[in-house]
């Protein structure tokens, strides 16, 4: 059975994982996903598949995605969008999110949500670019 709501506590091992699986060249730290899940606590959602966090989100309450990220083998099948549709119902239709320039799989399924590209942020990652893409 597959359900979303928000993050607790004692999800914290299996979000460090995924986040690190995720990104392996720059994970948030376990600092930085603790000060996410006190400062906008009703803002980060996990996605359980029988029990087990496959994936999360992180959003402002403005749409601004923070983070999103999904275990490698439960990828593609559509975990993401719900996510990011999850998102876009509290928000009216609003998000936006910065991409790596590199980051060709997250443009595409950005694309594929209907967001397009709103501008670029040179140097965002230090040495690489951002895409701004929005509804
Ligand atoms: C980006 C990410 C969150 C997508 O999650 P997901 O659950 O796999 O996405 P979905 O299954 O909902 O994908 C929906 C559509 O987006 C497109 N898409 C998603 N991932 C894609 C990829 N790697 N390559 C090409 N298209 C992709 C496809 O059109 C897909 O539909 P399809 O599978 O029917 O072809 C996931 O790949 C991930 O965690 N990546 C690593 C972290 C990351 O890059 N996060 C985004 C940072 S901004």
């Amino acid at each position: 059975m597959n359900s979303i709501r928000r993050f607790k506590w004692t999800d914290m091992d299996a979000i460090m994982e995924i986040e690190q699986e995720a990104f392996p060249k720059s994970p948030y730290s376990g600092f930085t996903l603790s000060y996410y899940a006190s400062a906008y606590r009703n803002n980060f959602l996990v996605y359980l598949v029988d029990g087990r966090v496959v994936a999360y989100i992180i959003f402002y309450p403005d749409g601004h995605i923070i983070s999103i990220a999904v275990k490698p083998e439960y990828r593609r099948r559509g975990i993401g969008t719900e996510l990011v549709n999850e998102v876009l119902k509290r928000t009216g239709g609003r998000a936006m999110v910065e991409v790596r320039m590199s980051n060709e799989g997250a443009k595409k399924f950005y694309r594929r949500l209907g967001f397009s590209l709103l501008g670029i942020i040179r140097g965002y990652y230090g040495n690489e670019d951002a895409l701004v893409m929005g509804t």
